[in-house]
């Protein structure tokens, strides 16, 4: 595999995805409310859970309808996730993704809509509805089975046990001097919980024998922990233009994350030893096709934004 090839594949799809999410989020939505969801999802990012969900659906040949509207959906998710993240209730930022924040642009009401209705319409491209032609599920080739087992992985990742959870024990534990074990849930929920239903999502599109599908959960286990770390590195290290949002947050906001708990070069280190458990777990698939997913975990914990 070289490094031009998986370039062309991921451009590629990441252009997929933006076509199809530029044809789901809807401009007409009352009172500006699409204005304010497309201004959310649409154009940025770095697009990994898609790229997760499309990668972990060919490596195991899942039905391509299924797997492009799982990667939407879940961007779907992550983009309200942002868009909350940044809130003055919650990090209070002004800058994601380059460009002013949701709540900045639309202000605080339409800011905390546009993630509501981004969260239903995730649900709504997951389940299409042939009877509504013109809607986000006209003649769809999903099978109801399938789109029911996407709702599902989708809901537990991004509800209670997975990101929101995540999220309020983040907004608990400011100024808290947490362990490690406290720190590592915390992570694994609001971030890694995503990262983990992306791949199993893709998963789901194909047929994974059981012991492929809990080598590709372990995989997105570390690989979303790995993530998070991460992120909290970027904070400290890397400037806001090249992040695209402000850089030292995590310190303004007094929150514990991994590099205030191990330090940098052990946060390092330990990136480095989930990458490796990511891809040691990818390696007892024994999938013959998950070489993209193999250099997004190098991707994760590579990256500078
Ligand atoms: C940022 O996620 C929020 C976290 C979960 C840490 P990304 O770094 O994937 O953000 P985008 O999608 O590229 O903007
Ligand atoms: C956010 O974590 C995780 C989400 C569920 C959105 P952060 O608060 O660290 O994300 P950034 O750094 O603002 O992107
Ligand atoms: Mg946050
Ligand atoms: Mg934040
Ligand atoms: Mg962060």
């Amino acid at each position: 595999m070289k490094q031009a090839d998986y370039d062309s594949w991921a451009r590629t799809e990441i252009d997929a995805v933006e076509r199809a999410l530029e044809a789901w989020v809807p401009s007409d939505a009352p009172a500006g409310l699409g204005l304010a969801m497309r201004y959310g999802v649409l154009d940025g990012g770095k697009r990994l859970r898609p790229l997760l969900v499309l990668a972990a659906s060919q490596a195991v040949h899942g039905l391509r309808e299924a797997a492009m509207r799982a990667a939407c959906a879940v961007e779907l998710i992550h983009a309200y996730s942002l868009i909350h993240d940044d809130m003055p209730c919650m990090d209070n930022d002004v800058l994601r993704r380059g460009k002013p924040t949701v709540h900045v642009q639309f202000g605080e009401a339409r800011a905390m809509l546009a993630g509501d209705a981004m969260q239903a319409l995730a649900f709504e491209v997951l389940t299409p509805c042939n009877e509504q032609l013109g809607a986000p599920g006209a003649a769809s080739s999903v099978p109801p089975a399938l789109q029911a087992r996407l709702c599902s992985l989708l809901a537990r990742s991004a509800g209670h046990n997975g990101m929101a959870g995540g999220q309020a024990i983040d907004l608990a534990s400011i100024g808290l001097p947490l362990d490690e074990h406290t720190l590592r849930d915390m992570h694994h929920r609001k971030t890694g919980a995503l990262l983990q239903g992306s791949v199993l999502m893709g998963a789901a599109c194909g047929s994974a024998t059981a012991e492929q599908w809990s080598a590709l959960a372990d995989y997105g286990d570390a690989l979303g922990l790995a993530f998070q770390v991460i992120d909290d590195i970027l904070d400290v290290t890397q400037a806001s233009v090249t992040l695209g949002k402000t850089a030292g947050k995590d310190i303004d906001n007094n929150k514990p994350t991994y590099v205030t708990v191990l330090g940098l070069e052990a946060a390092r280190r330990h990136a480095h030893e989930l990458r490796d458990k990511a891809q040691a777990a990818l390696a007892r698939s024994g999938l013959a096709d998950a070489a993209w997913l193999s250099v997004l975990a190098d991707k994760v914990v590579e990256r500078d934004s």
